[in-house]
């Protein structure tokens, strides 16, 4: 019997009613799929407001050095509390495991109203890179001395010149912090069969930061991979099985993402060209609230919904639970369970197409019936 630690951060505002909900959903397929041959033993680590209330702190060192040593975790939402120099809970986690890259699968499910006409040919995955790029949070405010001193440092030590009322930001993008994200891209198209990795990037502006971005995938795909990738190029020659390596300068990639969705199938991007192109890209197949996410290391994966605690709903059990499940099927595939994953996906397709969803997918289903939180969990385990 394969017995799998699953460790799990309950989460703020609608983090228990989701929780309570998709638990329940990932076990049961599972069990379904392995029978008693597999199954997960799931550990509670304390953060956020639940952590604040038992122990005084809102992530304990005690969550942290379980978190140190750990392969697989499963989190919801944690508030950002509100206070100057609070940093979020979400930024310290995955700077302290160097969670450098944030994968964020983009399917559609047939029976949603979506903006475009053709979503089921969207079928995407984005590799945003997470630890660099203008979000590494090196800025200081217009008229700050940082902002000056640093600005008469450019102007006569590098004989560049800003305009002394200009707010300062820093891109730092390091050839390994690219490089590891692209291996994971390329890696992934690998072993999933995909025919295509494209990086996405603003290097025609950038030189240096963006535009390395490409050379550096580039060069990782062809050192590491070589065998078995190929350039654009080449693939218009014909004839050849290859994964594809190609690029789209950002602002482009918006546009051809939305003309012609089929041509695209794994994304790696930086962190500023990732964050805005995975929201875009969901919004294509009806947006956040069935999109599932992992953050991964090396060693550690941290699977979460995409959305955040939703005060709104907090309490009422009528939130949507799919995004915390999806993410669990997320959690099953990389397990190489993958018969339950399967099962989880086709269950929130089968209650989509029956019209049976939460408050906040309701308009986009015509005709649907509005199920609570625990509800549509219950469908989803009938389902599977
Ligand atoms: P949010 O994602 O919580 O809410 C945005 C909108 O979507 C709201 O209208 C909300 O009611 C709705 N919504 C979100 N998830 C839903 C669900 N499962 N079911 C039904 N409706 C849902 O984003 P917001 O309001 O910007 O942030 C609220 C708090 O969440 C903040 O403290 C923020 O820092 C935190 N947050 C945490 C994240 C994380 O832990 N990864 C990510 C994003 C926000």
């Amino acid at each position: 019997m394969t017995v799998q630690t699953v460790y799990w951060i309950e989460g703020d505002g609608i983090g228990p009613e989701i929780w309570k909900a998709a638990r329940p959903v990932i076990d049961a397929a599972v069990a379904k799929a392995y029978g008693k041959a597999n199954r997960i033993e799931w550990k509670e680590l304390l953060a956020g407001e639940k952590a604040f209330e038992e122990l005084g702190e809102h992530l304990p060192q005690a969550t942290m050095d379980v978190l140190g040593g750990a392969e697989v975790a499963m989190k919801g939402p944690l508030q950002t509390p509100v206070g100057k120099g609070f940093r979020s809970l979400n930024v310290t986690l995955r700077l302290a495991f160097d969670l450098y890259a944030c994968i964020r699968p983009i399917k559609y499910f047939p029976g949603l109203e979506t903006p475009v006409k053709h979503p089921e040919k969207v079928d995407m995955i984005v590799f945003r890179e997470n630890t660099e790029d203008v979000y590494a949070g090196i800025e200081w405010p217009a008229g700050s001395a940082e902002a000056k001193k640093l600005i008469e440092f450019l102007r006569s030590e590098l004989k560049v010149e800003v305009s002394p009322e200009a707010g300062i930001g820093i891109k730092p993008m390091t050839e390994k912090g690219s490089k590891r994200l692209v291996e994971r891209a390329v890696k992934y198209a690998l072993d999933h069969d995909r025919p295509s990795v494209t990086l996405v990037h603003k290097g025609n502006i950038m030189k240096y930061t963006e535009g390395a971005f490409r050379a550096w995938g580039y060069e990782l795909a062809r050192d590491k991979f070589g065998a078995l990738t190929m350039t654009e190029e080449e693939a218009a020659a014909g004839g050849d099985k290859r994964l594809v390596i190609k690029d789209r300068i950002a602002d482009n990639m918006f546009q051809v993402a939305l003309k012609r969705p089929q041509e695209f199938s794994v994304i790696a991007a930086p962190n500023l060209n990732g964050d805005y192109l995975s929201d875009f890209l969901a919004a294509q197949v009806g947006g956040l609230g069935l999109a599932p996410g992992v953050n991964k290391s090396d060693r550690l994966a941290i699977y979460e919904p995409t959305h955040g605690t939703a005060p709104r709903y907090a309490g009422r059990d009528t939130a949507n639970p799919s995004s915390l499940i999806l993410s669990g099927a997320m959690m099953l595939e990389d397990l190489g369970w993958g018969e339950a994953a399967e099962m989880i996906q086709a269950a929130v397709a089968k209650a989509v197409l029956r019209k049976r969803v939460t408050v906040d997918l309701a308009p986009q289903v015509p005709g649907s019936q509005t199920v609570g939180c625990s509800e549509f969990g219950d469908i989803l385990v009938n389902n599977l």
